[in-house]
């Protein structure tokens, strides 16, 4: 089943008024079920694609369906309120709000939408102890490790099912052991719960457990490879 179809997608920015082509041309479908991993140097768009498959960022060119609607003309409105309920995001820096306990981090996706509060702190905690960190529930951000926060930021992105998980270098913060942890976590979540997940690393440990590796050059999907 397809989840995500990028088409003809092409991307500049503007650096002080000179333009920069990010993405260019680039076709991709996504499929239910794939653990797929975006490499590719410094500056080769990986995460301007990843923004812009999470309707975080709106193409120049091209578009972008997700489970076959186009997402181009939708107002932004739209696009978070789709964004909430479908797609979670796990970045390289953990993201959690420093002022939110860990446990409230991963309920603030559900508080928005509106989800009681006994179902909330219930879906909470069965995402904490599927990856192992029930009892950080009531820490704070800056209580906790690198590893521990990333892992907390994994059970935010995955508490609501979503359709898609977003991971933009999730590892580049952490140690090797830390992140091959991590790794294996999110291919459990993979494999138990069918979730898909699409990463953007350089990172060799990453590229090495994907299910399907695109490598992206100067804007290009340049190379792909089926395990
Ligand atoms: N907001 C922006 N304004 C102008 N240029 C940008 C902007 N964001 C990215 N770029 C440029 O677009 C290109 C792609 O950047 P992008 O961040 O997607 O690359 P990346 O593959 O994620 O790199 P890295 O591995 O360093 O994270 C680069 O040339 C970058 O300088
Ligand atoms: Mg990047």
């Amino acid at each position: 089943m397809e989840i995500i179809r990028v088409e003809k997608v092409g991307k500049v920015y503007k650096d002080h008024g000179v333009p920069v082509n990010a993405l260019r041309g680039i076709d991709l479908t996504v499929e239910k079920g794939e653990f797929t991993v975006i490499a590719g140097p410094s500056g080769s768009g990986k995460t301007t694609l990843l923004n812009i498959i999470g309707s975080l960022d709106v193409p120049t060119d091209g578009h972008v369906f997700l489970e076959g609607e186009n997402l181009t003309n939708k107002k932004k409105s739209e696009l978070s309120a789709i964004r909430l309920k479908k797609i979670g995001f796990v970045f390289q820096a953990y993201n959690l709000i420093p002022v939110l306990t860990a446990i409230e981090n991963i309920e603030f996706a559900m508080l928005l939408l509106g989800v009681p509060d006994k179902e909330r702190v219930k879906r909470a905690m069965r995402a904490m102890e599927e990856l192992e960190i029930a009892g950080l529930a009531h820490k704070m951000p800056n209580q906790m490790s690198g590893g521990q926060q990333q892992r907390v930021a994994v059970a935010r992105a995955i508490v609501n099912d979503p359709l898609l998980v977003l991971a933009d270098e999730p590892t580049a913060n952490l140690d090797s052991k830390t992140a091959l942890s991590l790794l294996d976590l999110m291919q459990r979540m993979n494999e138990e719960k069918n979730i898909t997940f699409v990463f953007s690393s350089h990172d060799r440990k990453v590229m090495d457990r994907a299910k399907r590796l695109l490598i992206l050059k100067d804007g290009e999907i340049a190379e792909e490879e089926k395990r």
